[in-house]
């Protein structure tokens, strides 16, 4: 029997959308007010899901403490308050839409946990559009 267990997580950030080997008016076709060029805000939710069998000693799929510092270390500090264009790293050359960045953790998270488990991440970027990635 495998369970999915979930973890919700918070963070702000703010970020630009836009492909420099474009024009600017191409830019504004594609990305519209997302290419402001003095970035924009999201209150971004995550849904961390790992799934696998129970641990008969501890009853537990993953120790949610674990999980709970895991995304903490991993996703919270280096992206909350930040400019995801300018602070992380990751988005120096690669455009920080939901799709790329719910990559961005799911690739941090999965390289911390442990094999026997199944990662899913589900990323709002707004109430009503959110993405997810299962690694395939
Ligand atoms: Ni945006």
């Amino acid at each position: 029997m495998r369970v999915t267990v979930h973890r919700k997580a918070h963070f702000n950030a703010a970020h630009r959308l836009y492909n420099p080997s474009w024009t600017n008016e191409k830019n504004d076709e594609i990305f519209g007010l997302c290419n402001n060029i003095n970035y924009h805000g999201h209150n971004y939710e995550l849904i961390v899901s790992v799934t696998g069998s129970i641990d008969p000693e501890t009853g537990y799929v993953i120790d949610m403490k674990v999980l709970k510092d895991l995304i903490h270390t991993e996703v919270e500090l280096p992206f909350d308050h930040k400019n995801l264009n300018l602070d992380v790293p990751a988005f120096k050359e690669v455009n920080p839409t939901a799709e790329n960045i719910v990559v961005e953790i799911w690739n941090r998270l999965r390289a911390k946990l442990s094999l026997s488990l199944d990662l899913e991440v589900t990323l709002y970027e707004t109430p009503r559009n959110f993405v997810t990635c299962s690694g395939s």
